[in-house]
Order: structure tokens, then sequence, then C-alpha cells
């Protein structure tokens, strides 16, 4: 395998991974897919109050005051950042000045992956 070779590879390598980082929508974010355990800890973790359409209508956010957010406010998806979204998952709701009821999550800090992941995920009810 000669280096014109080699530099052919990196060359479509790169142009790959701009693509997959692209955004969609406009938001500038650059959150990696949706990965299987990043889905796993949305189910379990996220959705008795956010919702499985996250619309903040999970069976816990009947009592919650003020409610999670509409996840699919394109409005709201245009304007926050991945590293605040990255932030209220990692410190929770208290550590950014938003409602405590929103659960720290400190064992995720050792694991930007799946933060980034649950990032993507929310970034996926976009409408
Ligand atoms: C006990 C209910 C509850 C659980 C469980 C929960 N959240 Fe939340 N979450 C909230 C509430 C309530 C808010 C709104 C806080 C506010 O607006 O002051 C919130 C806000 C957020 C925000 C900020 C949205 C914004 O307005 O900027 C993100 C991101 C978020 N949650 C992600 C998650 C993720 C990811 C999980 C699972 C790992 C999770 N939440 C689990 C209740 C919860």
């Amino acid at each position: 395998m000669g280096l014109r070779f080699v530099s052919v590879i990196a060359v479509i390598a790169v142009f790959g991974l701009g693509c997959s980082k692209k955004d969609e929508g406009g938001t500038g974010s650059t959150a990696s897919a949706v990965s299987p355990e990043a889905a796993e800890i949305f189910k379990q973790r996220c959705v008795t109050c956010h919702g499985d359409d996250g619309k903040g209508s999970g069976p816990a956010a009947a009592s919650l005051n003020p409610k999670p957010r509409d996840y699919t406010d394109a409005a709201w998806q245009g304007q926050v950042k991945d590293d605040e979204l990255r932030k209220i998952i990692v410190k929770g709701g208290a550590a950014v000045g938003k409602a405590t009821t929103m659960p720290p999550n400190p064992d995720l800090e050792s694991k930007p992956a799946v933060v980034d992941g649950l990032v993507a995920k929310i970034r996926s009810f976009k409408k």
C-alpha cells in the first residue's frame, strides 16, 4: 500500500467525519449519534419526566413546576448550545440556576460519549 493510497483514505475519512458531524437542523450542534447506551439511559433515567416524545409529558412531569421543556420546540433547539445541555445533564438544574427537580447525573461526568449521545437524543426530538 503506497503512501498516496493511504492519504486518499485519510481524506475520505476526514470528509466522512465532517459530514456525519454536520448539523442537520442548523443548530450548530456537533453531537454524535444516539448510541445504544445513551438511548437506554434516556429510557431509564429521563423518560419519566421528559416523556417518550421529549415533550416533557412523562408520568412524573404532572407534579413538576416548572415542567420540563418541550424538546420539539425548534426555536429553543436553535438557540441552546450543546455545552449547556451537557452541563445540566451532568450537574443538574441547580448548577445552572434552573429547577432542582432536574437531577444531576454525576456518574456520567466520566462518560462524555454517553453525555453526547443524550445530547443527540435531545436534538433528535426537534421538529
Ligand atoms: C425528576 C424529573 C426529571 C428527570 C428524571 C430528568 N429531568 Fe431533565 N429536566 C427536568 C425539569 C423539571 C427541567 C426544567 C428545569 C427548568 O426549566 O428550570 C429539566 C431540564 C432539562 C434540560 C434543560 C432544558 C432547557 O430548558 O434548557 C435538559 C437538557 C435535561 N433536562 C435533560 C435530561 C436528561 C438527559 C435526563 C436523563 C439523564 C433528565 N433530564 C432527567 C426534570 C427531569
